[in-house]
C-alpha cells in the first residue's frame, strides 16, 4: 500500500522541448506528458523568424501543461557568435545556399542543453522528421555537448502519420486545433534568410509560385533606379552600412530590407541532403549573399594568391561540416581558428549596386590591400620591373621544355 503511494508521487522525468509554438510542437508538449509521463519544459528561441517577442508561445506551452516554459531572443548572440563565423568562412553549402537552417540549430542547441542542466532534465526533445538534415544537426549537436542527455524526436517515432490524425489526437487531447488550412510548404526563417520546401517544389521543374516570397520583391516590380550603398568590414566582420557604424543584428536586418527591395537574393537548388535525399530547395537569402558575396570580395583585396586559393577549400569544407551538423566538432573549431587567423586583415569597405534581382560589386577598397595601384598600372606610374619577367619565365618554363624534347605534347595536340 505505501510503496504504491510512493511510486504515484516519485517526481517525474523532466524533458526540455524546442518548442515553436505550431501545431507538430504544440502535440508534443501534449504527447510527451501523455505518452512517455514526462515532465514538459517548452523552451522557444527567437532567432530571427520574428520581430516581435515571442511571449504568446511561451503562455501557450504553460496552457498545455508545461511546468517551465521560456521565450528566448537569441538574435543578437545568433549575429555575434554565429553569423561572424560563417561570414569569415564564406560560408556557403554546395556553393550556393548560405546555410540558414543549419547555423541555427547550434545555438539553439546549446540554450536547450544549458537549460536541461540547470533543470536536471535528463530528455532534450525537437520536433524535426526523419528525413530531414535539422534533426541529424539537433541530434549531433546535443551529442557533442553532453552525451549523457537522452534526445526524443517524437515524430520519428509516433504513428500521427497524416495531418488529420494529428488533429485528430490534438482534438482529443485538448491541444487547439488550427482553424486555417495547412499551409502547402515547410519554413524555416531566420535572419540569415528563409528556407521554403515540399508542396508544388516537390517537381523540380515547377517554377515557385510567385506568392511563395515574403522578403524579396519580384524583381521585375523592383524600383527601376539602382541603388548603391557601402558596407565597412572589420577584421572580417561587418560593421556599418553607408558609413554609418552599427551592431551586426541591425546592419541584418536593414540589408534584409534594403536588398529584398531590389529583389536580390532568390534561390533555386537541388540540394544534397545528408541523409541520402536529393530535394529541391527555394530560399530568400537578401542580407547573408550579399554580406559573404561583399566579404569575399574584400577578401581578394587582402590575401594573397596562396592563401585566396587555399581558403576557398576551406570554406568549403567548413561549409560542409556546418551542413552535416558539425558545428560542435574538432575539426570545424580548427577550421575556424583558421578563418580568424585569416580575417586579421579584412578591413576595408565594399561598394554595391543594386538592380532588379542583382547585386554588383563596383568598388572596395582597405588600408591593408595588397593589390598594389602601382604594381598594377600600365601607366606612368608603373613601378613593376618587366626586366625581371624574362628570367623567371625561363626558369617557370625550364622543366616543359625537357619534356617538350623527352616526351612531347603527344595527344594534346589531337
Ligand atoms: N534544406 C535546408 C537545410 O537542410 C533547409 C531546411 C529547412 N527546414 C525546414 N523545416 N523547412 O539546411
Amino acid at each position: 500500500m505505501t510503496t504504491q503511494t510512493n511510486a504515484q508521487t516519485a517526481p517525474k522525468e523532466k524533458v526540455v522541448l524546442a518548442y515553436s509554438g505550431g501545431l507538430d510542437t504544440s502535440v508534443m508538449v501534449k504527447w510527451l506528458q501523455t505518452e512517455k509521463n514526462l515532465d514538459v519544459i517548452a523552451i522557444c528561441g527567437n532567432v530571427g523568424q520574428d520581430a516581435e517577442d515571442l511571449e504568446w508561445v511561451k503562455q501557450k506551452a504553460y496552457d498545455l501543461g508545461a511546468i517551465y516554459a521560456e521565450s528566448l531572443d537569441m538574435r543578437e548572440e545568433y549575429a555575434e557568435e554565429i553569423l561572424t563565423k560563417a561570414i569569415a568562412a564564406n560560408g556557403m553549402y554546395e556553393d550556393t545556399y548560405p546555410l540558414l537552417s543549419a547555423l541555427s540549430r547550434p545555438l539553439i542547441v546549446k540554450h536547450l542543453v544549458d537549460i536541461a542542466h540547470k533543470h536536471g532534465a535528463k530528455y532534450v526533445a525537437h520536433g524535426c522528421t526523419g528525413k530531414g538534415n535539422d534533426q541529424v544537426r539537433f541530434d549531433t549537436s546535443i551529442a557533442a555537448l553532453d552525451p549523457n542527455l537522452i534526445v526524443l524526436a517524437p515524430v520519428r517515432e509516433w504513428d500521427l502519420l497524416t495531418r488529420e490524425q494529428e488533429m485528430e489526437w490534438a482534438a482529443e487531447h485538448g491541444v487547439p486545433v488550427p482553424t486555417t488550412a495547412a499551409k502547402p510548404y515547410s519554413i524555416d526563417d531566420n535572419l540569415w534568410g528563409r528556407a521554403i520546401e515540399c508542396g508544388v517544389l516537390e517537381d523540380p521543374m515547377n517554377e515557385p509560385p510567385a506568392d511563395i516570397w515574403t522578403m524579396t520583391v519580384d524583381p521585375t516590380e523592383a524600383p527601376d533606379e539602382p541603388e548603391y550603398f557601402t558596407v565597412g568590414f572589420e577584421a572580417g566582420k561587418p560593421v556599418s552600412l553607408n558609413g554609418e557604424q552599427m551592431p551586426l543584428l541591425d546592419l541584418i536586418i536593414k540589408m534584409n530590407e534594403l536588398c529584398g527591395k531590389h529583389g536580390f537574393g532568390r534561390i533555386d537548388l537541388i540540394e544534397d541532403r545528408v541523409v541520402g535525399i536529393k530535394s529541391h530547395e527555394v530560399y530568400e537569402c537578401p542580407a547573408s549573399l550579399a554580406l559573404i558575396k561583399m566579404h569575399h570580395d574584400l577578401e581578394t583585396m587582402c590575401f594573397d594568391r596562396n592563401t585566396i586559393i587555399y581558403k576557398h577549400d576551406v570554406d568549403q569544407k567548413w561549409s560542409t561540416l556546418v551542413y552535416d551538423g558539425m558545428w560542435y566538432s574538432q575539426l570545424k573549431e580548427a577550421l575556424d581558428a583558421f578563418c580568424a587567423s585569416t580575417q586579421k586583415f579584412v578591413t576595408g569597405e565594399v561598394r554595391a549596386k543594386l538592380y532588379k534581382g542583382s547585386l554588383t560589386i563596383v568598388g572596395r577598397q582597405s588600408p591593408y590591400a595588397i593589390y598594389d595601384y602601382n604594381l598594377a598600372t600600365y601607366g606612368d606610374e608603373d613601378t613593376f620591373d618587366r626586366s625581371a619577367s624574362a628570367g623567371f619565365i625561363k626558369l617557370y618554363s625550364l622543366e616543359l621544355q625537357t619534356w617538350s624534347r623527352k616526351q612531347g605534347p603527344g595527344s594534346q595536340l589531337k
